[in-house]
């Protein structure tokens, strides 16, 4: 039997820190159960210190997830421990990850730490974090600029101390493959006692080699590789999971390694994280891009038709790839409804939930004819509108016509009260931009205005995201509609909750 690969993945805590990323409580929870689902073997749920908001989500995803471990970030000081263990304490099986940094550039100029006082804060740490669980991991910030000898020494004394796995972050994604191949290497021989531990690769991809550097660690002996979903992360993103799942598993050849992973869930998880986020998959990108299985030229394709290996190392449907299937119509009953949602692992909890996305699949199913997987899945991640809000939208008319200014006719609820505007604009969307803010008066920029069909066909839903910023805070709206205009009313004013949601907690007393 081959050696196992754990995959570690922090798409909610990494991939959270991408601009406007931001997620919030039951949007982690969603991400949560389909990475449980896609087999991940440890979820980072977050970073428990930062605000309580993040600890109150990462307490709510151990509550919920059973077959994965919940992991929260911590610096090496007591009340992030403090924080991290209390906030993985419902986990069936709950880790701490601790880190701080080692090279020469942070020791001294962010942490302005001797090499002494960081090695004892990361074994005082360490030790702190044993007092909440067995299950430790220490991360040497930046350790691929960091001194080896220096990184030996602190890894023998936190494993000393307790710590289980061994995390190297290429922290600024500095590295390259085959010296990271040789850095792994010399850390496991020069590291006492390293056989009792997992090492682990953690690689940002600001050169674009993030996955290649997880990959060549893993030929220099590590067995744990820390990625995000879609490569979603701080700057230019981290490794890809995807990408290291299915190259380990196209070239077993090289690797001789298994993970836990599902790989029929990767697109599934791919579109969510990405509908979730509002962060676009490119059409080219590997395994989870729409064209990752298109065949352009006759030639491959002729080569496909024949035998599907001449042009594919994989196939589609190994990733989750599925023909879009036709699931359900106009006269499908509740029950129908349940069932399909409870196969494609959507289910709503509770049946108030659940009666009110079947209210909302009978309104699609009376508007578009044939209702598809991608349909629910769009269904299900736009809750629809919701009264407790600040702003809703009651209802819309745009006005657009040839050489004629675009009019929006907008009736909102805000606070309470209707209002009815009338806003004129460069295009439609512009129009009922306009209109929104004559109301909301938010003074926020429009950062990204993206629209998604959701299946194929002119009747096919659209699902919009805008993401909007207003002083520090950047935060993302979506809306789903076969109608592309009431789609992006609701992205906009989803938007607009989500940034008074987040003014609140900056300023609680406001
Ligand atoms: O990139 C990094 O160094 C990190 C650590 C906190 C593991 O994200
Ligand atoms: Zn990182």
């Amino acid at each position: 039997m081959s050696e196992r690969l754990y995959i570690f993945d922090t798409t909610l805590r990494d991939g959270e820190q991408s601009p406007g990323a931001s997620m919030t409580r039951d949007e982690k929870i969603r991400i949560a159960r389909q990475l449980e689902k896609l087999g991940v073997d440890i979820i980072e749920a977050g970073f428990a210190a930062a605000s309580p908001g993040d600890a109150e989500s990462i307490h709510a995803i151990a509550e919920a997830i059973k077959e994965s471990t919940i992991c929260s970030l911590a610096r090496a000081n007591e009340r992030d421990i403090r924080a991290a263990g209390e906030a993985i304490k419902p986990a069936a099986r709950g880790r701490i990850h601790t880190f701080i940094a080692t090279s020469p550039i942070h020791m001294e100029k962010k942490l302005r730490m001797q090499p002494d006082q960081v090695v004892e804060a990361a074994v005082a740490a360490v030790k702190l974090a044993r007092q909440y669980t067995d299950d430790v991991e220490f991360s040497a910030e930046d350790a691929l600029r960091s001194e080896p000898e220096f990184l030996c020494r602190i890894f023998d004394a936190v494993i000393q101390a307790g710590a289980r796995t061994i995390n190297v972050p290429d922290t600024v994604g500095y590295a390259v493959p085959h010296l990271t191949t040789e850095f792994f290497r010399k850390l496991i021989e020069g590291t006492p006692n390293s056989d009792q531990v997992i090492w682990s690769a953690h690689c940002h991809n600001d050169l674009g080699m993030a996955v290649a550097n997880s990959l060549a660690a893993v030929m220099g002996g590590a067995r744990q590789v820390e990625c995000t979903i879609n490569g979603l992360g701080e700057r230019a993103g981290n490794a890809a999971l995807e990408e290291i799942v299915m190259a380990v598993r196209t070239r077993c050849d090289v690797f001789d390694l298994e993970t836990r992973i599902d790989t029929t869930q990767i697109v599934p998880a791919s579109k969510l994280i990405s509908s979730i986020t509002g962060y676009p998959v490119q059409p080219n990108k590997a395994v989870v891009g729409a064209n990752a299985f298109a065949h352009e030229s006759g030639i491959h394709q002729d080569g496909v038709l024949k035998h599907r290996e001449t042009y594919e190392i994989m196939s589609a449907e190994s990733v989750g790839w599925s023909q879009n299937k036709l699931t359900l119509g106009k006269l499908s009953g509740r029950n129908a409804f349940r069932t399909r949602l409870q196969e494609l692992g959507m289910l709503p909890e509770g049946e108030e939930a659940l009666n009110a996305a079947f209210a909302r699949f009978k309104e699609l199913a009376d508007k578009k004819r044939e209702i598809f997987d991608e349909d629910l899945r769009a269904l299900l991640g736009d809750s629809g509108p919701d009264a407790t809000e600040r702003y809703r939208l009651i209802s819309l008319k745009v006005v657009s016509e040839t050489g004629e200014q675009p009019t929006a006719n907008l009736v909102m609820g805000a606070l309470g009260e209707e209002h009815r505007v009338v806003a004129h604009g460069a295009g439609p969307v512009d129009a009922v931009f306009k209109a929104i803010e004559s109301v909301a008066q938010s003074g926020a920029d429009l950062l990204l205005y993206s629209v998604n069909a959701v299946t194929a066909g002119t009747d096919s839903q659209a699902e919009v995201t805008v993401r909007l910023s207003l002083d520090d805070m950047v935060v993302n709206g979506q809306g789903a509609d076969i109608d592309v205009l009431v789609a992006s009313t609701e992205a906009y004013i989803s938007a607009l909750n989500r940034l008074t949601t987040e003014a609140g907690r900056a300023h609680p007393q406001a």
